[in-house]
This record gives C-alpha cells, structure tokens and sequence, in this order.
C-alpha cells in the first residue's frame, strides 16, 4: 500500500471516529429528556417515573427519615396533575401508589404536616378522577428474601434491588462463586472483556460509593462493592463504541441473578459520572487507565427478617412490545 493511499485510509478511519461521535451527540441533545425537541408530557412521563421512584426508595430504607423528599413530593404533585391526574398510565400510578404509602408511613407515626395535608389532598382528588389505586411504593417480604423456586422463570421474577443488607459480609468464596456464574453471560467473539473489581473495605466502600452519589441512606450499611468495567483493549474502530458497554451490562445482570440464586442480595448503583470523577473512582479502586467503567453494585447477605425494596411496577407489555408481522401458523 502506497504512502498515499495509508494516508487516506487513516484519514478515512478518523473522520469516522468524528462522524460517530457527532451523531451519537446529535441523536441525544435531540431526542434526550432535556432537550426543547423532545415532546413535553413525554418528559413528564419519565420526570414522573424517576421523582417517583427516588420516594420509593426512600421509603424502602430500613429507617427512612420522616418527611423525606420535601421539594421532590411537592414537584411530583403539580407534574402529575399537569400530566392529568385521573390518567392510569404508570407515572400516575406509581405517583399515587407512593404518596398512599408516604402518608400512611408518616400518619402511623403520629405526624402532621402541611405536606401531608396537600398529599391528602391529592390522594382525593385522584381517587375522585379514577377508581384505579396506585401500584408504586413498596412490596413486602414479610418472610425475608423470598428463595427461588425451581418454577419456570422464578429466579429471574424474584430478583429485586435490595437496599437493605446485613452487617456480616458475604465470604470471598461466595464472591468467587457468584462471579464464576455471572461469567455465562454471552460476549461479543466471547471476547470477555468484562472486568469485576470487588471491594470489601468499609472505607473504601464509602470513599468509592460517596463519589456514585446515588446510594443516599443504605450507603454506611453495604458491606461488598463490586465496580463492572471493561477492557478497552477488546474493542476497536467507530462502530465499536457502545459494545463494551453492552456486554458489562449483560455480564452485571447475570451477576446479580447469580447473586439471587446464591442468597445474596444486590443493587445495582449508576455510574452516570463525569470523565473527573470516573478518573477518581480509578485512582480509589485501584483501576488500570484502559478500563471504562459501567457500573457499581452493592452486594451483601440481605438484612436478617422482614425486607422492603421499592415497587418499581413495569410498564405493560403493550408499551413496550410491538409484534411488527402476526405470525403465520407453518402449514
Ligand atoms: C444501571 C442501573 C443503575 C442503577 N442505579 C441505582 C442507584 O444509583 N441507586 C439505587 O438505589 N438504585 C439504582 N438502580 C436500581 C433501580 O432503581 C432498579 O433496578 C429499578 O427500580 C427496578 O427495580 P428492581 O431492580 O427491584 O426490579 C439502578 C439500576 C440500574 C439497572
């Protein structure tokens, strides 16, 4: 090959790397949950959703703090009630599911507030919109981490982000093993790029787990921290970009089904972190440079007695599957 024509091929090679990534920014800043071109309830179906989700998780704490989410509460009621009020879509049940919650948590403890008043409020309101009650908040298990059983599926229908663990770690065997399943997950040309770094250090935990930020109240209770990165190295050229990222994530599935069907309990933590602060986290868990990282989960032996964990109630299945073509019966 020429010096011309390796120059033109490199040349070639860059420009896609540019092309990539300033569509990758175009497709985002343009359909993204900020963005002025995306539709407005859209936005409020999914600023909904999260709002909503940060109560459930509050009150799935151990000891969640009494009158919690103050702002959040207040914002989650105008938007609902711009969004209609007597709607039975999911943001709108689970709104109302995790107020019907947050009241009968604080007036059990003899509290009273105007923001209790004003959830009171809506709480009528709604129920004279709709006969439909909410499905968010909570789901009970009074018996503790329910066991898979050997039905059909049970394992994966049983798995729930739990934010509640108890003070005696997970062994380093059990680690071992859960990981060793965890590494059935599928990868691109099994090229296993997917790297586990596990800590059990109470204060590197917290170092670690103060820089995700997003385990507010359970953080001083996790006992195992697992950070899911991968190896650069395995991946190459523009259109590779994302695949790293989608074999960790199906890699942190797996572990934590692996973690399920081990007893143990798990939740995945966000690592939707800034350049700076994944260099941080690096630097504190002692991570090679050429690693991305994807995500943290917190893993431990769940707390002993009755567990809590946020409903999360999913979409239904119309939402979300589409069957483009109706299947034809072979003849
Ligand atoms: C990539 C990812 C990041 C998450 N980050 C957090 C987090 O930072 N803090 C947290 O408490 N839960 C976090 N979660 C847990 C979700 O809230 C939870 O998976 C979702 O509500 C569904 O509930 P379930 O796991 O109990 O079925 C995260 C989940 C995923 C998949």
């Amino acid at each position: 090959m020429s010096y011309i024509s390796r120059l033109g091929s490199a040349f070639s090679k860059s420009s896609m790397f540019a092309s990539e990534f300033f569509l990758d920014l175009y497709m985002y800043a343009h359909y993204c949950g900020i963005s002025p071109f995306q539709d407005r309830r859209n936005k409020t179906y999914y600023k909904l959703i999260i709002e909503t989700h940060a109560i459930e998780k509050g009150l799935s704490l151990a000891n969640p703090r009494m009158l919690f989410g103050r702002k959040k509460i207040t914002e989650i009621m105008k938007a609902a009630r711009r969004y209609g009020i007597g709607s039975n879509d999911l943001p709108i049940l689970m709104a109302t599911g995790a107020l019907q919650d947050y009241l009968a948590l604080h007036r059990s403890a003899g509290l009273s507030d105007p923001l209790l008043d004003s959830i009171d409020a809506f709480l009528k309101d709604r129920a004279t919109a709709s006969a439909v009650l909410g499905s968010g908040g909570l789901r009970h298990y009074p018996d503790g981490m329910p066991s898979p059983s050997p039905e059909k599926a049970a394992l994966l229908t049983s798995r729930f982000s739990c934010r509640m663990f108890s003070p005696e770690p997970l062994d380093a065997e059990t680690v071992k093993e859960i990981v060793r399943i965890a590494q059935t997950a599928p990868s691109q040309c099994n090229r296993q790029a997917t790297k586990i770094h596990f800590y059990s250090n109470r204060e590197r935990i917290g170092q670690l787990l103060a820089l995700q930020a997003g385990s507010a109240g359970f953080a001083e209770t996790v006992t195992g921290l697992v950070v899911v990165a991968f190896d650069l190295a395995a991946w190459g050229g523009a259109q590779q970009r994302n695949q790293g990222y989608v074999d960790a994530s199906l890699f942190a599935m797996n572990l934590m089904l692996a973690a399920h069907a081990m007893g143990a309990a798990s939740c995945p933590l966000n690592l939707a972190v800034p350049h700076s602060t994944e260099r941080q986290i690096k630097i504190v868990g002692e991570i090679p440079k050429d690693q991305r990282l994807v995500m943290m989960i917190a893993l431990g032996r769940p707390a002993d007695g009755p567990l809590k964990s946020a409903a999360s109630p999913r979409r239904t299945i119309d939402e979300i599957l589409t069957i483009r073509d109706q299947a034809v019966a072979a003849a």
